[in-house]
């Protein structure tokens, strides 16, 4: 009895294996970072790609974990896919419906699209709430907004909602607040209802363009597209397409920030200038040393020498998907910055794990306070979502000494081939298994 429970004991102490994240910092980081297609963008594509029964291609589709939950759920509906080389075929001729109460549903957050896309074919729609990175509360109050003022009935049980379409008509919605999926959702919606829809106070991130131009490319009319208005004159017959998926702004940013901190004339490609414009005005104010050179970034290391006060909004402002990226790179620095994240209530798990490797940051209700210090050491830190486990590989690149990042996880749903990427441009970093804790 007592061999059994001493045992058990040692069992729960030494934990399990884990994939984790190996780096020894401080390498100098050359040569070429080629970005993936944008996850945000290819998200909301993949559900809708499902408004056409004709053949929809698409090509720069990265292999993350996001895009192989949706594709789960479309083979689930009898959907037929290939996927080869990024580009990706969708032939939905054969789609059913089918409850979306599958477990794939709550891994991720855009699982959501496919609340508007079978409301609009089905006009009926069982699904479960959906996933995410936790980041505080993620309400969806307004997607029902949207659907309602199309005339959804919408019935919510334990976790579970369920959406009848029988009275769609068209409607006027004006968003309170900017949000990128309630706009895409009523957007899908919108596009699929005989009738003249407008919907004010859109979010105008450069994936809800994409979204629009794709769609109008398979036959949909859409008007205003970059402005905060859109006009939908709904219902029109829908074609297959092939369409091309636009690079990663949020990973141009993640890359950009490394190679500000370690870069030495690290090219990062292709660049769309106007998607992290935001981004570069920071960069000149702290005379980051970068160029840009037709669709290339160019840049390299450059020390900080004041603090900067930035503030997360919709865009064109500074993206809350760059946020923590940004409090690794501000936390080695000569002078004290602040960042107000004005978008999520609690995307601040990373800072704890920051101070652990030296750096003293402060988080005051939304605003983080970053002390720059001189150095990070490293030790063990644990990513709790997406952004938060890239901004410790960041940190991990510029300390000193070994940290081990865990979290591997959060990280692809979102890099494609982080580690691969980076260690094409010499940083020194592997995926190990370790003996770890549960956490
Ligand atoms: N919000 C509401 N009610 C709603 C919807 C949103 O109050 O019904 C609030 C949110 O709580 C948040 C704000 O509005 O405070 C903005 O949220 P939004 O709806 O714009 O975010 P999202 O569509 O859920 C997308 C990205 C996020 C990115 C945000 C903001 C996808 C799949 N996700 O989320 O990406 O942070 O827009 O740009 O497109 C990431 O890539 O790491 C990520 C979290």
């Amino acid at each position: 009895m007592s061999f059994f429970l001493t045992s058990f004991i040692h069992l729960t102490k030494r934990g399990t294996m884990e994939e984790v994240i190996k780096i020894k910092g401080g390498k100098k980081l050359s040569g070429v970072v080629n970005i993936s297609g944008s996850k945000n963008n290819c998200v909301s594509l993949i559900p809708a790609a499902l408004l056409s029964k004709g053949l929809v291609v698409i090509h720069n589709i990265p292999p993350i974990s996001d895009v192989y939950r949706l594709v789960d759920i479309l083979e689930k509906c009898g959907v037929c896919i290939t996927y080869t080389d990024n580009t990706l075929i969708i032939d939905s001729s054969n789609l059913v419906y089918k409850d979306l109460t599958m477990p794939e549903m709550g891994k991720l957050r855009a699982s959501y699209y496919f609340y508007s896309v079978f409301l609009g074919l089905f006009k009926y729609v069982k699904a479960n709430t959906i996933g995410g990175c936790r980041l505080g509360d993620r309400p969806i109050d307004l997607h029902l907004y949207a659907f309602k003022q199309l005339g959804a009935n919408i019935i919510e049980e334990d976790g579970t909602y369920i959406f009848d379409g029988t009275n769609l008509k068209q409607g006027h919605i004006i968003f309170e607040k900017s949000s990128v999926g309630a706009t895409v959702n009523a957007i899908i919606l919108a596009t699929q209802i005989k009738g003249k829809t407008i919907i004010e106070n859109v979010a105008m991130e450069p994936e809800i363009t994409e979204l629009i131009n794709f769609l109008c490319e398979m036959g949909a009319k859409i008007k205003g597209k970059g402005t905060n208005t859109l006009i939908i004159y709904g219902g029109q017959e829908m074609h297959g397409v092939e369409f091309s998926n636009i690079p990663d702004r949020i990973e141009v940013g993640t890359y950009a920030l490394i190679g500000a901190s370690l870069g030495n004339n690290l090219k990062i490609k292709p660049v769309i200038p106007e998607h992290i414009q935001s981004l570069l005005e920071l960069f000149n104010v702290l005379n980051i040393n970068y160029q840009i050179k037709n669709d290339t970034m160019i840049i390299s290391a450059s020390p900080i020498k004041q603090g900067v006060v930035i503030l997360t909004s919709p865009f064109p402002g500074f993206p809350t998907d760059l946020q923590q990226p940004l409090t690794t790179f501000l936390s080695i620095s000569n002078g004290t910055s602040v960042i107000i994240e004005s978008i999520y209530h609690n995307r601040f798990a990373h800072v704890k794990e920051l101070n652990k490797m030296g750096a003293n940051i402060n988080i005051n209700n939304m605003n983080i306070i970053i002390h720059g210090v001189d150095t990070l050491n490293g030790t063990i830190v644990s990513g709790k979502d997406l952004r938060g486990a890239a901004s410790l590989v960041l940190a991990g690149l510029m300390a000193k000494g070994e940290t081990i990042v865990r979290g591997l996880d959060y990280i692809n749903r979102g890099y494609e081939n982080m580690i691969v990427k980076l260690k094409k441009i010499h940083a020194n970093v592997e995926i190990v298994s370790m003996e770890l804790e549960e956490q």
